[in-house]
């Protein structure tokens, strides 16, 4: 009789992140993406998650153009926040719920707390599975403008306010890499009664000169940093994040393989943000992400994420 020698197992990359189910640990960042249909496209094309670009109580233009300029080791980008308002972006919402094969995730931002609160109470009518707090816009509020993840009051006072209009829908402050002490900052937010923190929103401002125009090549001069030059800090503030708090991490910024993602799960993030790489690798980047993953993991032996999560600390 031949002996049948035993096949190793499929490792196991479903994931749950604040009572929700995802097939795998990766999330469509917020932004990268505009269209609803090209967010759907990501969820069919493999994302574990999707997240909408992020959307304010009115409408707004954005930037001048160029918006998004590469380089050698990623990108800078001034989209300036562009979106459609409130209203559209509702119906945009119920399209994606609708259509999606994974979880949706509605971003939302404001320069104050009460509109973050009214945006919070009618995006969460719609139901998403998950709403997430982009902090990294200014707060006309304060005396010196500055984006409210910048401040552990500011940004607890955001979410306390957030918490009190959404109902059971999971909160997920996403903060910025930009402070001297993002423990600090995630203290305060799960203090807050956030469910979860989304990071690292992009680096900078940065800049970038065309020497022969002698002219900063993006419209509005300076924008945020993200892609693969920011990975070491993303590791880094999730590394410090896992420290601090116990709620789960979407864990992101410059993420662009299989082995980066087990990489800034080691650091102590539950899901795993994708966004430049998308711009880098094409729309099947989630399934290939997953795959280098499942490599991965069948050759050192791991079946399931739990063993590799936080493994670094
Ligand atoms: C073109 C572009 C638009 C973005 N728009 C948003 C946005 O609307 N809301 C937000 O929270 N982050 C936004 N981001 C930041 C990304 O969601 C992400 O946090 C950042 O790019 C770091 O990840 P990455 O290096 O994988 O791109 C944007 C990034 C890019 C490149």
């Amino acid at each position: 009789m031949v002996k049948k020698t035993k096949k190793p197992s499929n490792p196991d990359l479903s994931i749950k992140l604040c009572g929700v189910m995802f097939e795998n640990p990766t999330v469509l960042f917020s932004g990268i993406y505009e269209s609803p249909q090209d967010l759907i496209n990501a969820s069919k094309n493999g994302a574990g998650a999707i997240t909408t670009k992020s959307v304010s109580i009115g409408l707004r233009e954005g930037h001048p153009q160029p918006r998004i300029v590469k380089f050698d080791h990623g990108f800078i980008n001034s989209v300036g926040l562009k979106n459609p308002g409130l209203e559209k972006a509702k119906e945009e919402l119920k399209k994606m719920l609708l259509e999606s094969k994974s979880p949706v995730i509605a971003s939302i931002f404001a320069d104050k707390t009460s509109d973050f609160q009214k945006l919070a109470k009618e995006i969460t009518e719609v139901k998403p599975h998950i709403l997430e707090l982009n902090l990294s816009c200014p707060n006309v509020e304060g005396e010196f403008g500055r984006p409210f993840a910048t401040d552990a009051k500011i940004s607890a006072k955001v979410v306390r306010a957030v918490k009190k209009v959404s109902k059971k829908v999971p909160v997920i402050a996403k903060l910025t890499p930009n402070v001297l002490d993002i423990k600090e900052i995630a203290r305060a937010v799960e203090g807050a009664g956030a469910d979860g923190i989304s990071a690292i929103n992009t680096i900078g401002p940065g800049m970038i000169i065309d020497i022969k125009t002698k002219k900063a090549k993006l419209g509005n001069k300076r924008g945020g940093v993200s892609g693969p030059a920011i990975k070491p800090v993303a590791i880094r503030c999730i590394f410090d994040i896992y420290e601090a708090v116990k709620i789960p991490i979407i864990g992101g910024g410059g993420i662009t393989t299989g082995e980066d993602a087990i990489e800034i799960i080691m650091a102590g993030a539950t899901a795993v943000g994708i966004g430049s790489a998308v711009y880098l690798r094409g729309r099947n980047v989630f399934s290939e992400i997953c795959k280098e993953m499942k490599v991965f993991m069948k050759k050192e032996g791991y079946k399931s994420l739990k063993e590799i999560r936080g493994a670094a600390h």
